[in-house]
């Protein structure tokens, strides 16, 4: 029983769907599009569900987080400190020594700052950190919507100037260079388009390895791996990426096979965003000016990657059965916030949309809640249900309360 409308009727809405078979289907078809001995990182912030967590540390994924929060939904779902690498921008002490102390030694670092950070916290933890310098390149191959290199940014180090800070960056007390990260796009448009961005991070890296005289034992050249988000339509499986990336590994990193260095890539939305539905209903219809609005009780609190990424993207809702039959006009599917920016989607053909309607919105299974104004107008998270496949797995909501530090609430 864990059809859209059963589960609806039961947990009630807006609620997320989670099947593990498919987390499954999508870690073994990127495996399998992967050289073998290529290791995948799952990247935590497309969803921490501690369930998808773990079916993919099951399947051979090591994690990849940006904050504590992530930290505890990968120990939770039982990845080993040394299988989890510690991302992001704004690292602080606080934080660096809880990844420290519970066991996580691998670190991306934007900068030599944030290096000697880590490093000093490293240090007064009793422990040697291993750091991958991010790199921030200054050029790209393949055509995306999300680029995060070759222009200024909090990001990486610049690779024009990485290599004239190699003596700083090795004499950094508590830290050790363990080699390269890369992450230079998301949802890359197409397979040609990822191969020549893999290729080109290859070379890259060969090049700073030589340029900044250290062996590397790990490489994470990023990821990029597509998927549909919130629209019909499949995962790409892909072909050709297999041999080509391991062709331009072979001729820049000859000893990869056997382990030097390491070789590793990131992967957020491809491995999860097909295991998701968003289940939601019509709270209310209405039309102003010739124009037609149904009003959910999902928007950007629940599903904000689109919106509160200040993004609206393409939408596709399917009606259940409880939903009437009939034509009108396409309608713009707004959220129940007080605010017009509330917009899940715009002219979306939606027959007949009548109070009580249940919708779901496939492909939702990344950057869900946990990347929606949830706290915003204080409405309960949704309830997140996971199943694999026929199988009811679990229901849990994320919840949100304020506590006050030293126990006194204002009177
Ligand atoms: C460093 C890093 N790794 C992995 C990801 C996951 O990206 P995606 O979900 O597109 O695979 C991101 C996304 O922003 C990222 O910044």
């Amino acid at each position: 029983m864990t059809g859209p409308a059963e589960l609806a009727e039961r947990f009630g809405t807006p609620s997320y769907v989670y099947d593990l078979d498919r987390v499954a289907r999508a870690r073994a078809d990127l495996f399998a599009a992967l050289p073998a001995g290529v290791e995948v990182f799952y990247a935590a912030k497309a969803n921490p569900h501690p369930e998808l967590l773990r079916e993919l540390r099951t399947g051979g994924c090591h994690a990849e987080i940006s904050s504590v929060g992530e930290l505890d939904a990968a120990l939770l779902a039982g990845f080993p400190g040394d299988r989890i690498l510690y991302t992001g921008p704004g690292k602080t002490a606080e934080e660096l020594t809880e990844a420290l102390t519970r066991g996580v030694r691998l670190f991306s670092t934007e900068s030599l700052g944030d290096l000697r950070r880590v490093g000093e916290t490293a240090r007064k933890t009793g422990v040697t950190a291993d750091c991958l310098l991010r790199v921030n390149h200054a050029t790209g191959a393949a055509a995306t919507s999300i680029r995060m290199t070759g222009v200024p940014s909090q990001f990486g180090f610049d690779s024009e100037t990485l290599p004239g800070l190699a003596a700083d960056l090795r004499e950094v007390p508590g830290t050790r260079i363990a080699g390269l990260h890369f992450f230079p796009l998301s949802n890359a448009k197409d397979e040609a388009g990822l191969i020549a961005e893999f290729r080109h991070t290859v070379a890259a890296a060969a090049t700073l390895q030589r340029d900044l005289g250290v062996t590397f034992r790990l490489l994470d050249i990023g990821g990029g791996f597509a998927a549909p988000y919130a629209v019909r339509g499949d995962r790409p499986v892909y072909g050709p990426l297999r041999d080509a990336l391991t062709d331009a590994l072979d001729e820049h990193f000859p000893d990869w096979r056997d382990g030097a260095p390491r070789i590793a890539c990131e992967s957020g939305r491809y491995l999860v965003a097909d295991s998701g539905t968003l289940l939601t209903s019509v709270v209310n219809v209405k039309d102003s000016r010739g124009q037609r609005y149904a009003v959910l009780d999902a928007g950007i609190n629940t599903f904000g990657g689109m919106s509160g990424l200040g993004r609206i993207m393409p939408v596709t809702v399917e009606p259940h059965e409880s939903a009437g039959p009939g034509g009108g006009p396409l309608t713009h599917l707004a959220g129940p916030l007080c605010t017009p920016g509330d917009l899940l989607g715009r002219n979306v053909p939606l027959p007949g949309a009548a109070p009580g309607d249940l919708l779901t919105v496939p492909n939702a299974g990344a950057y869900g809640p946990t990347a929606s104004l949830l706290m915003f107008l204080g409405r309960p998270a949704p309830a997140e249900i996971v199943v694999r496949g026929d199988t009811l797995v679990s229901v849990s909501r994320i919840r949100h309360q304020r506590t006050y530090d030293h126990g006194q609430a204002p009177r």
